[in-house]
């Protein structure tokens, strides 16, 4: 009897341990697309941030408004940059005497919130590419 419950704790630890190393093991392969993929948090705060600095002319969904900000879904402008281009180009903004001004709008320096940090921007930049076309 005393050896039959030694042998269940025994299975139990063991099932345990096999259920933590799954979980480890899902947890590992999930940190590592970081560098390729963004993770979820950062494409949710990217996504908060956007609707917060950039939806006002860009649109809630990015495809911008009439008179306003240009689509950023079809931009071959911001598929053309690398993340620190684009990072580089938010914090700048494109004002209407720019010659590479297409509209004769201002986008403003960092969408005029000026309270954005790099990584935040960079976060915006995540989101901006996941719902590219
Ligand atoms: C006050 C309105 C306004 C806000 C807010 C704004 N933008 Fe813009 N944005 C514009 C306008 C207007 C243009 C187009 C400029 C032009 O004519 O070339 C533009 C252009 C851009 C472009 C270049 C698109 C292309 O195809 O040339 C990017 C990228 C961009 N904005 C990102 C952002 C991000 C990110 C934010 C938020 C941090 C933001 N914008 C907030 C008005 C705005």
């Amino acid at each position: 009897m005393v050896r039959r419950q030694w042998l269940f704790t025994m299975v139990m630890i063991l099932a345990l341990a096999i259920a933590a190393a799954g979980c480890g093991g899902k947890g590992g392969k999930k940190e590592e697309p970081v560098s390729s993929g963004p993770s979820a948090e950062v494409l949710a705060e990217g996504k908060d941030l956007f609707q917060q600095s950039c939806s006002a002319c860009h649109g809630s969904d990015g495809k911008g408004l009439p008179g306003l900000g240009k689509d950023l879904t079809t931009s071959e402008f911001v598929k053309g940059l690398t993340d620190d281009e684009l990072l580089e180009f938010v914090k700048r903004g494109r004002p209407a005497s720019d010659p590479q001004n297409t509209t004769g709008v201002d986008m403003p320096p960092k969408g005029g919130n000026p309270a954005l940090t790099d990584d935040q921007i960079k976060a915006i930049i995540t989101y901006i590419r996941s719902i590219q076309e």
